[in-house]
């Protein structure tokens, strides 16, 4: 027996030295001091390159008071989940007055809170205990139009020779050659323009009718506008998500970003510039590129969604081609001026879950997230991603609602959202997909998201890093670096979700052997080349400076 146990120890023994002889040396880099790192970029006017933002939908993220409904109170005591998560920004979907026919993008006062979620008072407790955390506040800036409820529409409305008579757009018949864009999409109705039997006029709407767009060519709703943002600038909020902010002019021509809009937007960018590090994100109307937003790079937006990526990644994700994936930050890279810095998101409240976008299959929104948090730009994510939120199906508003089910904090009834009856029903599988479950599982999207957000934190290259996307020998496998002044890091990707590949990277000249921070896989050099091995639909991120 024990002469036994005694041979059975030498060839374990054998077996492990020849393993250990072929195996590359272990690399590892100095670490830095990473919360020192991550609180020197988070500082400054470039803090938002390196920040972590996270898109709150405030009704559906935790309700306080027991109406099942959400509110900035139940926001508060979430604050401390977020800062865990690795969360250094919010922007907070619309949390204004409203009829809610657009979910909140009808405001009806621009300078006051939404009373289900809470009051003014709410708002600034949110804003100075995000802040003590170290989280900045941004809101989403609905400028296009307004609440067919809002006061300027009431009086608008009244008759036609009021103060604000000409503060919407207005005119006798349906339609006007001089706006060329009468159609809405189907989401709000077709129809572009209504007729309001009080002013017997149709008013113009880009959507839901109980939207009146705003009438630009008036000076006095420039002025009022721009000071609806100093309202909230001067609160101290760290600036705004802009809707549809490329629609706010209309011409015989077109009505999307057209120079009078661009005018605006520098007028907004000079407003903003008054205050300390504060920035503003378009929601972009164009999903082959948002190069336009950046201006000049500094007179324009410090971010705009790319939504090439961000909207349409179902579909490289559903093939094989490692290229498809990187064509849209390879776009960004060669179309974008100096200095822009790309929104990158997986979803939003306006399309449908990631889980849907990736037919349900796991690796699939966990390597598009993978690749939201490693490309170049800043991540935004879309509140339940990190858990896999399911879509719901119960419909309040409209369709979008399968994106807007309440957060699933717990195991406990109500998920830890509200000890009443949500708003709204859970998405589907809420004993799975909440926090407390995924918390304890290593393998959950949850601790998946922890992770990487960790990896990412206080490492420059991520927020500023140079981009470059090598091709491999192999289509399948993804492969890019990032690098900083002082470091590198290798991003590896496989496309294939059946078989792990092995591929060479030629002319890679990595600076460095690979030193695994995340995922699995494996990285060694020959020469100038990188031999990469990755897992069926792996991810992994290599330190190799
Ligand atoms: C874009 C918003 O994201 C969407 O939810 C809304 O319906 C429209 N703008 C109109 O405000
Ligand atoms: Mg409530």
């Amino acid at each position: 027996m024990r002469l036994l146990a005694g041979t059975l120890a030498l060839i374990l023994l054998c077996s492990c030295s020849s393993d250990a002889a072929d195996a590359p040396p272990p690399v590892t880099y100095a670490e830095k001091d990473r919360p020192a790192e991550a609180k020197r970029l988070l500082t400054g006017r470039d803090w938002y390159r390196h920040a972590v933002f996270y898109e709150v939908n405030i009704r559906s993220f935790q309700d306080a008071d027991g109406d099942g409904i959400g509110d900035l109170k139940g926001l508060i005591s979430r604050l401390d989940d977020l800062q865990a998560l690795g969360v250094d920004a919010l922007w907070l979907m619309p949390m204004y007055p409203t009829p809610f026919v657009d979910s909140g993008y009808d405001i009806a006062d621009y300078r006051d809170i939404n009373r289900d979620y809470g009051a003014l008072a709410d708002f600034d407790e949110l804003l100075s205990k995000a802040h003590a955390r170290g989280i900045r506040v941004m809101v989403d800036l609905v400028l296009n139009h307004t609440s067919d409820q809002h006061a300027w529409f009431t009086e608008s409305r009244s008759s036609k020779t009021n103060p604000k008579a000409d503060w919407y757009i207005w005119r006798d018949t349906p339609g006007d050659p001089n706006i060329g864009c009468g159609t809405v999409n189907d989401t709000f109705g077709k129809d572009a323009w209504k007729l309001d039997p009080t002013r017997n006029q149709y008013y113009f709407h880009r959507f839901y009718a109980g939207q009146p767009d705003l009438n630009y060519r008036n000076p006095e709703v420039v002025q009022a506008t721009l000071d609806v943002a100093k309202f909230w600038l001067d609160r101290g909020v760290d600036g705004f998500r802009c809707d549809v902010i490329a629609l706010l002019y209309e011409s015989k021509d077109g009505c999307d970003f057209i120079p009078e809009t661009q005018e605006y937007i520098r007028k907004l960018r000079a407003l903003l510039d008054g205050y300390p590090d504060r920035v503003m994100v378009a929601e972009s109307t164009d999903y082959s590129g948002s190069s336009a937003y950046y201006g000049t790079g500094k007179d324009m937006f410090h971010m705009a969604f790319n939504f090439q990526y961000g909207y349409l990644w179902g579909l490289p994700f559903a093939g094989n081609a490692a290229k498809n994936v990187a064509r849209p930050f390879e776009d960004s890279a060669k179309k974008n001026p100096e200095g822009a810095q790309d929104g990158l998101v997986i979803g939003s409240h306006d399309v449908n879950r990631a889980f849907v976008a990736a037919r349900e299959i796991e690796s699939r929104w966990l390597r598009a997230a993978f690749v939201q948090l490693t490309m170049p730009g800043t991540p935004y994510i879309y509140y339940g991603e990190e858990l896999a939120l399911r879509p719901g199906t119960q419909v309040v508003v409209d369709g979008r609602d399968s994106a807007r089910t309440p957060m699933l904090w717990s195991k406990a009834a109500g998920f830890g959202f509200t000890t009443g009856k949500p708003w709204i029903a859970f998405g589907a599988e809420p004993e799975k997909t909440n926090l407390e479950v995924e918390k304890a599982d290593p393998k959950s999207t949850y601790s998946f998201y922890r992770k990487l957000l960790s990896v990412r934190r206080g490492r420059e290259a991520f927020g500023g890093g140079a981009l470059q996307i090598l091709a491999a020998d192999d289509p399948t496998v993804l492969f890019y670096t990032r690098a900083s002044s002082d470091e590198t890091y290798v991003m590896v990707v496989g496309m294939d979700e059946d078989d792990g590949h092995t591929a060479t990277v030629a002319g890679a000249n990595l600076p460095g052997d690979g030193q695994l921070l995340f995922g699995e896989g494996a990285l060694v050099r020959e020469g100038s080349a990188a031999k990469v091995t990755i897992p069926a639909a792996g991810t992994a991120i290599f330190r190799v400076r």
